[in-house]
């Protein structure tokens, strides 16, 4: 009988390609194909930080790319006493550092910008935005259509929220005004029971429509082709269940430490800041059912159906499920990085954890005893975001007698960061005489044949609110269910009297704690 070799681990490993429709630079492929109603976008906290690096650069890009609706008016409030024209200065300033001023644009976009000075708990100041947005829609024929944009931290949020209301901002369709939606960014809460009373204020002046909960890692480009990829090909759909599928690898993964930002991370740590949230979704998109209809509240049903579904952890052997970490000193991409203790305020003996993988299970039929491993940390040796669906070997191989090795099991990576792609690995027959197996993978790159203008996450975000598409936003039963799963979690991890052993340390620039390595093989085992 002829030898069958192996050669997987061999540089024969191939990449194959594949071919892709060529979709030029159709600016329809990538912007809405109608624009949406005319509208006010309300930025409040438009001096700070979010509007200068990321609002007024993405409204700029939608502007030069045509994906603003034709009739659009931007103002910014703040507490700084500023008339429109210095305001505008600031944010051609801004544009500039980030290197997308364009002024064959700018005149024009300017003319759309206006600025009023606001203190963010007091009525008066909302009464007087009311009559200034009221001037605007007459001038400009916006309609009454408005967008409150809260680019503020979160303990602004339940204020801010209150007086918009007070002041008859949020009501809809009334006789001067059309529609009218709130967006925060995370945290929402801090706690279930944070996260509830968030929701109280929220509910006491806005509809759950009217509210638009951005997560920019739904945002991202590939992760909604996740749901393109699994519900628009007959082919991966039957074999995305527990008969299948061996496990799950969700990383999010990066090179970056928590730079200036210790005053938010400090009592947050990588459980509330990445898992109650991005995580969470990476795991509802690679497990929900198919949704019966492309629709917001159709696909986010499913959504909280994988929530419902996620199964409590035994809090009394926490170490199988979790593991903590936090970055010690070290290098990262060569450059000496230090401690996460070391950093600009940060408590000397902090427990933050900084590094977390979990292992989770799916209490359903389709998901029942394959683990989710879910990764993400901060100064680790790459930047890498991706979603693994590790398929089982094949239950016999004819191939035992002769072949030396076992034969790997298909393997499919979702990229999304630093590449943007689909990976496919399987095993083929070598050319030539000798019978020798060789892994292929196949290699999709999102961009490719594509030369159009790519949306960034805000972009998006923006778009998807002027149109009122609530898909890519949370919604509060969802917010409910994720908290329900990790409050737990998190009392017993930050109330547990050896809090100090439970947390293990890393090197800037390593893959993590060793720890996590065994949560691994427990979990194989379970
Ligand atoms: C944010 C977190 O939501 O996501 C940050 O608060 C994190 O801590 C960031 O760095 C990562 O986002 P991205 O898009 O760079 O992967």
């Amino acid at each position: 009988m002829t030898k069958i070799t192996s050669d997987q681990n061999s540089k024969l490993v191939t990449t194959a390609t594949v071919s892709t429709p060529d979709l030029g630079s159709d600016r329809a492929n990538c912007l809405t194909v109608e624009p949406g109603d005319p509208c006010t976008l309300v930025i409040l906290g438009a001096t700070g930080d979010l509007t200068a690096r990321k609002l007024m650069p993405a409204i700029f890009n939608l502007y030069r790319e045509r994906g603003l609706p034709r009739r659009y008016q931007i103002v910014g409030c703040g507490r700084t006493k500023l008339s429109s024209e210095a305001f505008r200065d600031r944010i051609e300033k801004a544009l500039k550092r980030a290197d997308i001023l364009d002024q064959s644009y700018w005149p024009t976009f300017a003319n759309a910008i206006h600025y009023q000075a606001i203190e963010y708990d007091d009525l008066q100041s909302y009464l007087s935005l009311k009559d200034t947005l009221s001037e605007l829609d007459v001038k400009y024929n916006t309609r009454g259509n408005r967008i409150f944009y809260v680019a503020l931290p979160p303990e602004l949020y339940r204020p801010v929220a209150r007086r918009i209301g007070q002041a008859g901002l949020s009501i809809e369709n009334d006789k001067d005004q059309g529609w009218c939606r709130l967006v925060i960014e995370k945290p929402f809460g801090t706690n279930l029971s944070t996260a509830r009373e968030l929701d109280h204020s929220l509910h006491s002046h806005f509809k759950e429509h009217q509210i638009y909960r951005i997560d920019h890692y739904l945002a991202k480009e590939t992760v909604q082709n996740l749901l393109m990829f699994r519900f628009a090909n007959s082919l991966f759909e039957p074999i995305w269940n527990r008969r299948y599928v061996d496990y799950i690898d969700i990383v999010a993964t990066e090179t970056l430490g928590v730079e200036h930002r210790a005053g938010y991370y400090e009592p947050a740590g990588v459980l509330r800041d990445m898992f109650q949230n991005h995580m969470m979704q990476f795991l509802a998109l690679t497990a929900m059912e198919p949704p019966s209809r492309f629709e917001a509240d159709v696909v986010r049903d499913e959504t909280v159906k994988v929530f419902r579904a996620l199964r409590p952890f035994d809090l009394e052997r926490i170490q199988k499920h979790l593991t903590l970490g936090q970055y010690a000193a070290g290098a990262v991409n060569r450059e000496p990085a230090r401690a996460y203790r070391e950093e600009p305020g940060v408590k000397a003996g902090s427990l933050t954890p900084t590094f977390a993988k979990m292992k989770v299970f799916l209490d359903n039929w389709r998901w029942q005893g394959v683990p989710f491993y879910l990764t993400s940390g901060k100064r680790m040796a790459e930047k890498i975001t991706e979603i693994v669906i590790q398929f089982k070997r094949v239950p016999h191989s004819m191939f035992r007698r002769t072949l030396d090795e076992a034969i790997s099991a298909n393997r499919l990576t979702m990229g999304i960061y630093p590449d943007e792609k689909i990976v496919l690995t399987f095993q083929t027959k070598n050319p030539g005489a000798a019978m020798c197996l060789r892994t292929v993978t196949m290699d999709f790159e999102y961009q490719q044949n594509y030369t159009g203008p790519v949306l960034d996450a805000y972009e998006k975000v923006l778009i998807d609110c002027m149109l009122g598409d609530q898909m890519l936003f949370w919604r509060q039963d969802s917010i409910e269910k994720s908290w329900s799963f990790l409050t737990p979690v998190l009392n017993e991890c930050e109330g547990c009297d050896d809090r100090t052993d439970r947390l293990h340390f890393y090197e800037a620039g390593s893959s993590g704690p060793v720890e996590a390595q065994a949560l691994i093989q427990t979990a194989r085992s379970e």
